[in-house]
């Protein structure tokens, strides 16, 4: 039986976006997470057009983690961390993406966040895009959807690449690659590619572009980040919720089989170095003359990745209609799973779902997993006595490494670690509202950006400090 090792990587993770603030402080470029106004759970963020006077935009403070991150990574310290996840702003290293010289005080400040981590014995592991690629790459170049893009994001991984290489062991490329498979999402084009549909756009095509380039940019910086330091690790990140069938019937299990295919063909690529069948047939039958080069394939095979970092938070249920082609459309095909309850804000919990998940990574890649996000996000409230008793984030992440030791100890999955979403309150990606809360510290900062951005430890502070110190034995 498994189980795990002693150099599991507990710990905690985060995006820069969501919590560095100080969006204007030296030298640091727009990026595309600065310009997305609040919204809540019945109200899509606003993406305006450059930075507007009079919008709420929650991420230019974030929680002021730029400045206090001394106090938190102690506090992370406290808990027992072995890893923390962050990401590094693209936008502090190369304010619009398409300079040639990197900015020294981004470069610095990261510098300094990860020897205050390393001071602790707490791994930095890094993310290098996470929804917020500079603005200015939006609007010269349109994002993803233009091949130029690859070369100033690789010019911003390798700059980092030997920048950290003795400080960072463990690095992941594009975070959630394949939220975009929802291509009506107009928050997944944007967050995961800079993308702003134009009218008479297929949204569907130009994402398949975009994922492409994303993909490739991805491989040639393994392998330029492998040439700078041979003992990096880096990864893919995958938005895993897994699509079940709503029954048994069996053209409910095909219409699954192909949802599950539509949203996690990024991870073949990724990890097989080859795009599945399925999809070139696809791509082919709706007449999609993508720019993919002889070239590009030859660097798809030869930069894969070395493990599957994942978020789990939920999972999905879909049934057939009826459609011979079994196209799977995100926005349309998803069906309540009578057999889960949901989050206040819709996301149906289904703590098993993560075993299955990691058994099904398992089969399909035979490689690491990773499991970089995992968490409740909820109301939380100070009590009389300062206190936040979060008893339902403490049985949400109970449940789930309760599936998530069954799947190494029972099922042999090889797991790095694991590191819970927003370890400390955040600005939420998805409805850029604090109120949305995932923390094991509570951070003073209201919706309307009211609050003294005091720290207060919750009750899973001091659950989650127990369970790293018994390497998960007292849940
Ligand atoms: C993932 C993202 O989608 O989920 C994070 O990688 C995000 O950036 C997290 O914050 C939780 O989502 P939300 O919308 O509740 O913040």
């Amino acid at each position: 039986m498994g189980q795990l090792g002693k150099d599991f990587l507990w710990g905690g993770a985060v995006a820069a976006h969501q919590l560095e603030g100080a969006w204007q402080v030296d030298g640091k470029g727009i990026s595309v997470a600065d310009v997305m106004t609040a919204g809540d759970v019945n109200h899509q963020r606003g993406i305006t057009d450059g930075v507007q006077p009079g919008n709420n935009y929650p991420n230019h403070e974030g929680i002021d983690f730029y400045h206090r991150y001394p106090e938190d990574i102690k506090l992370f310290a406290e808990m027992g961390f072995k890893s923390f996840r962050t990401s590094i702003a693209w936008t502090r290293i190369f304010p619009n993406g398409d300079e040639t010289q990197p900015n020294e005080a981004g470069l610095k400040f990261y510098d300094d966040l990860f020897e205050e981590c390393l001071k602790y014995d707490i791994q930095p592991v890094i993310t290098l895009s996470h929804f917020e690629m500079p603005y200015h790459l939006v609007t010269e170049y349109g994002g993803w959807r233009n091949r130029k893009v690859i070369d100033f994001f690789l010019n911003f991984a390798e700059t980092v690449f030997k920048r950290y290489r003795n400080k960072v062991k463990y690095w992941m490329t594009f975070n959630e690659i394949n939220n975009q498979a929802n291509y009506h999402s107009q928050f997944a084009l944007f967050t995961n590619s800079g993308l702003q549909i134009q009218p008479g756009e297929d949204a569907e095509k130009v994402m398949y572009q975009a994922a492409h380039y994303e993909l490739v940019a991805s491989a040639k910086a393994v392998q330029i980040g492998k040439q700078i330091n041979p003992d990096f690790k880096i990864g893919c990140m995958i938005a895993m919720c897994p699509i079940y069938p709503l029954t048994a019937k069996p053209e409910d299990v095909l219409k699954a089989e192909r949802a599950m295919q539509t949203r996690y063909w990024f991870a073949d690529v990724h990890c097989h170095g080859r795009y599945p069948e399925w999809l070139l047939q696809y791509q082919k039958n709706q007449h999609y003359d993508l720019d993919i080069t002889a070239d590009d394939l030859k660097e798809l095979a030869a930069g894969t990745v070395d493990y599957i970092g994942f978020s789990y938070y939920m999972s999905f249920a879909t049934k057939d209609n009826g459609e011979t082609t079994l196209h799977y459309d995100e926005e349309h095909d998803l069906v309540p799973n009578p057999y889960v309850k949901a989050s206040e804000w819709g996301w149906q919990v289904d703590s098993v779902g993560l075993r299955y998940v990691m058994n099904w990574f398992n089969d399909h890649y035979h490689l690491p997993e990773f499991i970089v996000e995992n968490g409740f996000g909820a109301v939380d409230h100070v009590e009389a006595d300062g206190q936040v008793h979060d008893s339902n984030r403490i049985n949400y992440l109970r449940d789930h490494i309760i599936q998530m030791k069954k799947a190494v100890e029972i099922d042999g999955v090889d797991l790095i670690g694991y590191t819970p979403w927003g370890c400390i309150d955040l600005v939420s990606a998805g409805t850029g509202q604090m109120s949305k809360r995932y923390g094991f510290i509570y951070v003073d900062k209201q919706d309307d950006g009211t609050g003294n951005l005091a720290r207060i430890k919750k009750d899973s502070f001091y659950w989650y400090q127990k369970v790293i110190a018994t390497n998960g034995d007292v849940l």
